[in-house]
């Protein structure tokens, strides 16, 4: 299989997180935005959570209104967001579950259990022209299920991968890199495309970077906190930079 060119959508919420601890304009997540796109990023990933935690719906529009890469508009399968998002037709939208009291997404949807629920939302979002991404386990079932969902994209969440790196524990590390393996295969031999994340850093990315079938991932965490340190631009090129190592050394 020939490997193509893997995309670093760069997630911005963190951001507004810290803008919202003041309850100001600063820092300003669109400009941070426009920032990582001038590093490097091929496209600007944003929650706009039910309890509006980080970003704002202004946030949404005007990262809509001024972005010259993709727009990834993180979202709940709820009508409010659904209607959002018709409202204003971002290039993507991912839709994940979401809880009040976790502090992140913490594990993908139940797309076989949310069958009913999920389906005409993906139809609403889909008849829009948006393309609708489900981050999911990564389980060839739950690929199985996604597809007869008819969405066209999957992000396979690389929580207990990225666990298990943090942890050290190379057992439950190889299991997890297995997992993702055979689900980003499966997935994209049924006609999926294939995009991941959650948690990963440069020390981590590596072995899911070089899996040929994922050609995008999804990355904010791990960027924002290196900012801090590094500043925002250099942060982007080095987690480029190590998924770019990673992609090359599987294509020898
Ligand atoms: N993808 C999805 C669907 C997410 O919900 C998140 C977290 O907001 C990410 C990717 C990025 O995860 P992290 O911030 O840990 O890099």
């Amino acid at each position: 299989m020939s490997v193509s060119q893997l995309r670093l959508g760069v997630n911005i919420d963190h951001v507004a997180t810290v803008r919202n601890a003041r309850g100001g304009s600063y820092p300003d997540p669109v400009r941070a935005a426009h920032l990582a796109v001038d590093a490097g990023a091929d496209g600007i990933t944003a929650h706009l959570r039910e309890d509006r935690r980080h970003i704002r719906d202004a946030d949404i529009a005007a990262l809509r209104a001024s972005l010259a890469v993709p727009l990834n508009f993180e979202m709940a399968a709820t009508d409010e967001m659904v209607r959002l998002a018709i409202d204003t037709r971002p290039h993507a939208a991912c839709l994940v579950p979401e809880k009040r009291e976790e502090r992140t997404t913490e594990g993908g949807l139940d797309i076989v259990g949310g069958r009913a629920h999920l389906a005409p939302r993906i139809r609403a979002l889909a008849e829009a022209g948006i393309r609708v991404s489900l981050f999911v386990e990564p389980e060839p079932a739950v690929m199985e299920a996604a597809r007869a969902l008819g969405a066209p994209v999957v992000e396979l969440h690389t929580g207990s991968y990225c666990e298990a790196a943090l942890d050290g524990d190379e057992a439950a590390l190889a299991h997890e890199l297995a997992r993702i393996r055979r689900a980003a295969a499966h997935g994209a031999g049924i006609g999926l495309e294939i995009h991941a994340g959650h948690g990963l850093t440069t020390g981590s990315v590596g072995p899911v970077a070089a899996l040929p079938e994922i050609l995008e991932l999804n990355i904010g965490h791990a960027l924002i906190a290196e900012a801090i340190f590094v500043g925002l631009p250099q942060a982007i090129r080095d987690m480029r930079a190590a998924m770019d190592r990673a992609r090359t050394g599987s294509a020898r």
